[in-house]
């Protein structure tokens, strides 16, 4: 048997033994609490199981992640850190600059990590070139959900550019129907925004503006178009719209009450979740306008420092994470694509497929860039400060020509 073997059936004989919770358990702090988050995360707790491994559930509601984060910070400073965390893109390197996450290069050599885990992953699962954190999937922002029946009844084809996005939603709103579904939290709005920015200015004023956070772009007349197709948007959406949850909003394309949600593909695994299928229920398009582009967002577990060397749990955690057939079993639920390059896209639907295609493509065409809204883009105080000015201009606070001065204003204070 190996060291490793060993360690996972100690592990598992600590568990059976006792019953509770204990040192053999993986303690997981994660924000995956909609149907379809749960039903994938099942897929890995029940991986665990499988190993003898027992799972505390630490679930922190909250898309995104924002309150999780807060929690996580608290746990931190009460010197009570949890065995794994899911987390995102910069904030797992302000955790490893801390220095209070594992070191897992035993076990990435011993996988070999550094030749399946796509590049752009990697910038922010290794920090001084040490593994720090296990990539679970690649999510990715800049998509669309619709009703097809409510988009056949109403004779509208899947819209290409803004131009026929904006025709389609008027045409909704003439027949009566909530053309956009949308929760109104900060997170959501900036999600929109990823893709607005994007279709609006292009691959290379996306750049600009939220990765090299270049003050010409951001105080750009584009910019300003940006917002201005912010505020249509928010013109069409229902009046309960402030607050609401996103998989509420899925909900209600899911069920006919609206004809489109511009959201991550987490959005896929409510839709699944509800019985539905990919281009018989419900279409996947990408953002009109953003057809050879990918902003993408992975969650990761990183492993806090538990005082030494990383745990067998958690070592068995990120092994478990990283292996071929879970890669397809949870991202097939969960609506993202796997974080190896080397998994078959046979098991997934239409929409996974061409997330796996466009993602490929994108890498190889440097069209693939990081979600500003999901922490792949820039570190937290900078997406902080953008959110705020988007939800603010969301929420009618002030007009585009001011949101762009407030932008850049928000963005240099935050840098
Ligand atoms: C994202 C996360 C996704 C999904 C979403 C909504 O930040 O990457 O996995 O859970 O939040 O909760």
């Amino acid at each position: 048997m190996s060291f490793m073997k060993n360690l996972k059936a100690t592990a598992a004989v600590v568990a059976l033994s006792t019953g509770v919770a204990q040192a053999a358990d993986v303690e997981v702090l994660h924000w995956w609490t909609s149907g379809g988050e749960a039903a994938a995360l099942n897929v890995l707790k029940g991986d665990l199981e499988g190993q003898g491994i027992g799972w505390q559930d630490m679930p922190v509601a909250g898309g995104g992640g924002e309150q999780a984060m807060t929690v996580l910070r608290a746990r931190v400073t009460a010197g009570n850190a949890p065995t794994a965390v899911q987390m995102l893109g910069f904030d797992i390197q302000d955790w490893a600059k801390e220095g209070a996450l594992a070191n897992l290069n035993d076990l990435a050599a011993a996988e070999g990590w550094d030749d399946v885990v796509p590049e752009a992953l990697q910038g922010f699962a290794k920090h001084d070139g040490k593994w720090i954190s296990a990539p679970v999937n690649v999510h990715s922002t800049n998509w669309v959900w619709a009703n097809k029946a409510v988009l056949d009844t109403n004779g509208i084809a899947v819209p290409e550019t803004w131009d026929d996005f904006a025709a389609a939603v008027d045409a909704l709103s003439a027949a009566g129907i909530t053309p956009i579904a949308h929760g109104g939290q900060a997170w959501q709005d900036a999600t929109v925004f990823d893709a607005v920015v994007m279709s609006t200015g292009g691959p290379d004023f996306y750049k600009a503006a939220f990765i090299d956070l270049d003050e010409e772009a951001l105080g750009s007349d584009t910019m300003k178009e940006a917002f201005d197709r912010m505020a249509f948007i928010r013109a069409n959406v229902d009046d309960n719209f402030s607050g609401r949850d996103w998989n509420l909003a899925t909900a209600m394309v899911i069920n006919g009450d609206a004809g489109f949600q511009m959201m991550g593909d987490w959005a896929k695994g409510e839709f699944l979740n509800a019985g539905k299928v990919p281009g018989q229920d419900f279409l996947c398009f990408r953002f009109p306008g953003t057809q050879n582009q990918v902003t993408f967002n992975a969650d990761q577990f990183a492993m806090f420092d538990q005082g030494g060397a990383v745990s067998a749990e958690q070592s068995a955690l990120a092994q478990a994470i990283l292996s071929p057939t879970f890669q397809s079993a949870f991202n097939v639920v969960k609506g993202s694509v796997p974080a190896r390059t080397d998994v078959s896209d046979a098991d997934f639907d239409d929409c996974g497929k061409q997330g796996m295609k466009d993602l490929a493509a994108a890498a190889s065409s440097g069209n693939l860039f990081g979600s500003m809204a999901h922490g792949h883009a820039a570190p937290a105080s900078i997406k902080n400060a953008v959110y705020d000015v988007v939800t603010a201009h969301f929420n009618g606070e002030y007009d585009s020509a001011t949101a762009v001065t407030e932008l850049v204003d928000a963005v240099s204070i935050a840098k």
